[in-house]
């Protein structure tokens, strides 16, 4: 299960909710892994998973939330069965998280430099003054200004893009081997955007470590990973790099993911095409394929039986049902059908 270039094995979860109507499953038959030093996108609509997925990975489903099938390992060792302390020594370490809105990360009464003071002190065994000066630098390298006087300001003083940079330091101050950002930029006007990706995917390349990007921009995809899982209703549908997912699409719902970002054409931008319907609730699931309700191409077995994700290529697998040699013949002739 653990390749030799593995960084994280997420093998076959599924993450329940108890809830007062019961419990739900968030997450079902999620296995993916991410490569030493590579840059995995995930993206979905709104509700399918990706955040569900990365607390997962942390640890940090809250009391109702538990991943009751499957494993996740991390530089071999099994996270779903370290204790919480052992757990605590990973997070903001080895593995730390960036959230979408940074406010709800940074304590507004604490200045910036107590609260990444104490994060590297968590984890490095360093006096307050070398904390306090590694800090300063990291700051710096995120390109806060004045980072000598800004370290004793009060998260509420900084602009939105300079909140952002500073939750990348902290994320980044002890050189973690894996960061996710769960869409670190959403908040961001499109040039601050740029920017940040810009400095995460350099910060990271330096130090040879992994990022799991979530995101529901196709365009930040494009821009930064080397791999895309896409997810639907609690499942990953299609894992691909980068080039195949945007070239050869072949589940369904990636193709129309892809038709709903706009082209330009000449100079005029082309309608954006959505996909009809919604996404199935998780307490309301079809039986068998979750996308089912959408899909243009949908046949009597789809209605019925549960696709397994398939593998097509090295290293690109879709779920789908006429993705199998029995419903399509030849992969790649049912291809040309199909966009
Ligand atoms: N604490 C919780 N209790 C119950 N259900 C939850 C909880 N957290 C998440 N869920 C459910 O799990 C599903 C996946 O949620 P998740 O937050 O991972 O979606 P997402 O893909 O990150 O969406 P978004 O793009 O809006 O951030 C949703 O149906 C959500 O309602
Ligand atoms: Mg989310």
């Amino acid at each position: 299960m653990t390749g030799s270039n593995h960084l994280l094995d997420v093998y076959n979860i599924k993450v329940t909710f108890k809830g007062d109507d019961g419990a739900v499953n968030a997450l079902e038959n999620v296995s993916f892994h991410i490569e030493k030093g590579e840059i995995l996108g995930i993206v979905g609509e709104s509700g399918c998973g990706k955040s569900v997925t990365s607390l997962s990975i942390m640890r940090l489903l809250g009391q109702k939330g538990r991943i009751t099938e499957g494993e996740i390992s991390f530089k071999g060792k099994a996270l779903t069965s370290l204790s919480e302390y052992e757990m605590q020594k990973i997070r903001g370490n080895e593995i730390s998280m960036i959230f979408q809105e940074p406010m709800t990360s940074l304590n507004p009464v604490f200045t910036l430099g107590n609260q990444m003071i104490e994060t590297i002190r968590l984890h490095l065994k360093l006096s307050k003054k070398e904390a306090r000066k590694l800090a300063i630098d990291m700051l710096k390298k995120v390109g806060i200004p004045r980072a000598e006087t800004i370290i004793d300001d009060y998260p509420h003083a900084l602009s939105g893009g300079m909140r952002q940079r500073v939750m990348i330091a902290m994320a980044l101050v002890c050189q973690p081997s894996l960061l996710i950002a769960d869409e670190p930029t959403t908040a961001l006007d499109v040039t601050i955007q740029a920017q940040i990706l810009d400095l995460m995917k350099k910060l990271i390349q330096e130090s040879d470590a992994s990022i799991m990007l979530i995101t529901h921009d196709l365009g930040v995809i494009a821009e930064m990973a080397d791999r895309v899982i896409v997810m639907y209703a609690g499942q990953i549908i299609e894992d691909a790099d980068v080039y195949t997912l945007f070239d050869n699409p072949k589940h369904p719902y990636t193709q129309g993911l892809l038709r709903s970002i706009p082209h330009m054409d000449g100079d005029e931008v082309e309608r954006l095409e959505s996909i009809p319907g919604s996404v199935p609730s998780l307490q309301n699931m079809p039986k068998g394929c979750r996308f089912s309700t959408r899909c243009a191409y949908v046949t009597e077995k789809c209605l019925t039986e549960s696709p397994e994700l398939l593998s097509l290529s090295r290293g690109h697998s879709a779920r789908c049902w006429l993705l199998t040699k029995d419903n399509a013949g030849d992969v790649s002739e049912f291809h040309q059908v199909f966009i």
